[in-house]
């Protein structure tokens, strides 16, 4: 077993006493690390003490590492020790820090550092009274306080019996180091301002700012609904069809990231990206905020292509009869959607080219060759997930045209050996053919500025905010928007009639088409920032798209669009290692 402590670091304190009762019960070597240093790999934050136990795994909170070396001594669990070590981690600890803040950091005296600690001193204090023995629990305290305590006997009598223990006493040498509280200086000076800590820790309390917002009115109502149940609120506002937004009214529009046409839902759509909204979507009608919560089907792209091929229908056939599969789905589920509409619409194609055409004009596109396999036989390019082929770096028979499911390596597919058609077993040709690329690199300016802009005070998760971060950091590169393909949206450009726009290039200018289908006045939600607040909810693979990609298209087209004011990303921090770009269509 390895512990890790800090000198200086309040919690060192405990856990040094308690590892001295357990002395000789099992191999223990203490390590001193500074206070900065990661010793759980896996954790957000640096963190000590920690300990290490000899399976590897970590124990990091202190109630956690004393209870473990109490077991050791050959403690018998019981209920009232347990309490007293979760009460220290929950209101002790947090009160205490703030104090000792106050006390080492910020040089104040008197009431200023014990108030904040004086409930949990006097909590102590009682319990000590009321008990015959001279501890809280058993004979085996190693509650830590370094406050001024005469005005509490009982408490005060306590610490002196602890101060004289010899594992308290090594405790403090080891971490205090004959300074007394100012040893602890350093560490606290790395650590949150109090006013940020104070009570986080253990409330579920709205924060003050959301309080003020409120007026007492909205609480009273607030309390009458919580007794009696929701028929007693103000009833909704009528809806007006369409929904427009309303200038000096909260204006919310809220969409749930496009399912793929090509399948039916399950059920991570809908809790990856739809019951959220939905349920934000309830709450922002509850407050009589204006609101538009759209979704719709995503129908462009080789997903659809290969399952109409799969089922003998057009790409359109396919899409009409999955698009009513997934509106009942949504329906069944009751879903609040105002709109639940489909990208392969007239207006998708007008608003996508618009823009497009918008950002040609202004020098945001590029044109390159591109070399690529294409199959005579079948008369198309193919994208690379119909190509399979040998592996040129570990010569696997069955690898794909993106990867090595083998060796796991990233092939570029016209680097494939004995490529083959997946559809028709043919040998592809390399042919070279001309595309066009988003000049990101040239549009990174205005996104960080607008990035800039957004992200303070805005409810973006922090996974969004981590990914979006980390493209930034490698740098934007040219996005490749078109594809040879036939089932999406075309260029309107000449010498690219037999090509379509990449779907992931229009796809989110789906809500707008949406919402174009639902009302012509569209352009009131979708180009009126100072008025809308836009919500989009997504899995977390989505993220680069909506926070990154669109709003480039959209500042690039300068033509006034409301850009994301929240986003909300569904999935796990273990997960991140694995985003970059998971659901490329
Ligand atoms: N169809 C995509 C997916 O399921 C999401 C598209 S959202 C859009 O991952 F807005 F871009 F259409
Ligand atoms: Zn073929």
């Amino acid at each position: 077993m390895r512990l890790f402590v800090s000198e200086g670091s309040p919690g060192s304190l405990p856990v040094l006493a308690a590892a001295g009762r357990a002395q000789g019960r099992a191999e223990l070597r203490i390590s001193t690390v500074g206070p900065e240093e990661r010793v759980v790999p896996f954790l957000t934050q640096p963190k000590v003490p920690v300990l290490q136990l000899d399976s590897g795994n970590y124990l990091f909170s202190t109630s956690a590492i004393c209870r473990y070396f109490f077991l050791l001594s050959g403690w018998e669990q019981d209920d009232l020790t347990n309490q007293w070590l979760e009460w220290e981690v929950t209101e002790l600890q947090p009160a205490l820090s703030a104090a000792l803040y106050y006390l080492v950091v910020q040089g104040k005296k008197g009431e200023d550092v014990l108030g904040p600690v004086r409930g949990a001193l006097i909590h102590i204090d009682n319990s000590l009274s009321r008990r015959s023995c001279p501890f809280l629990a058993g004979s085996a305290d190693y509650l830590f306080s370094p406050m001024p305590t005469e005005e509490l006997g009982a408490l005060h009598s306590w610490f002196q019996t602890l101060s004289s223990q010899e594992p308290c006493q090594r405790a403090a040498e080891t971490v205090l180091k004959q300074q007394g509280v100012l040893a602890l200086r350093p560490y606290l000076q790395k650590q949150l301002q109090p006013s940020f800590l104070e009570g986080k820790a253990v409330s579920n309390e709205p924060e003050e700012e959301e309080l003020a917002t409120l007026s007492e009115e909205e609480i009273a109502v607030a309390v009458t609904a919580w007794e009696k149940g929701l028929g007693s609120l103000p009833p909704l506002r009528p809806k007006q069809t369409p929904v427009l937004p309303v200038a000096g009214e909260r204006n919310v529009l809220i969409t749930s990231a496009l399912p793929y046409v090509n399948n039916v839902p399950h059920l991570g759509n809908i809790i990856g990206c739809v019951l959220s909204a939905d349920v934000f979507a309830r709450y922002s009608r509850l407050r009589q905020w204006n609101t538009l919560y759209l979704c719709g089907t995503d129908e462009y792209g080789t997903a659809t292509e290969t399952k109409a091929m799969e089922e003998g229908l057009t790409p359109q056939e396919i899409c009409d009869k999955y698009h009513v599969i997934h509106a009942d789905i949504y329906r069944w589920f009751n879903i609040s959607f105002d709109i639940f509409g489909r990208t392969t619409t007239p207006q998708q194609t007008e608003i996508t080219q618009d823009i497009f055409q918008r950002l040609w004009n202004r020098g945001f596109v590029l044109q390159d060759t591109v070399e690529q396999l294409r199959c005579e036989s079948c008369a198309r390019f193919l994208a690379d997930r119909f190509v399979e082929g040998v592996c040129p770096f570990c010569g696997y028979e069955e690898a794909r045209g993106d990867q090595c499911d083998k060796c796991g390596k990233l092939i570029n597919a016209i680097e494939l050996k004995k490529p083959q058609c997946k559809l028709c077993r043919s040998c592809p040709v390399v042919k070279s053919s001309r595309h066009l690329f988003l000049d990101l690199p040239k549009l990174e300016d205005r996104l960080e500025e607008w990035l800039g802009k957004t992200l303070p005070g805005s409810d973006w998760t922090s996974n969004a905010r981590f990914i979006i971060r980390s493209w930034l950091r490698d740098g934007l590169k040219p996005r490749c928007i078109t594809r040879d393909l036939k089932w999406g949206t075309p260029v309107p450009l000449e010498g690219f009639e037999d090509k379509v726009f990449y779907v992931w290039f229009d796809a989110t200018f789906g809500y707008l088409s949406i919402t174009a289908n639902y009302t012509d006045q569209w352009e009131r939600w979708w180009k009126n920032p100072e008025q809308v607040n836009l919500y989009q909810f997504m899995a977390k693979d989505n993220v680069p798209f909506h926070g990154l990609v669109f709003p480039c298209s959209a500042l690039g087209a300068e033509d006034n669009y409301t850009l994301v004011s929240h986003l909300i990303a569904t999935g796990t921090f273990e997960d991140l290692t694995g985003i970059v770009m998971g659901n490329e269509g």
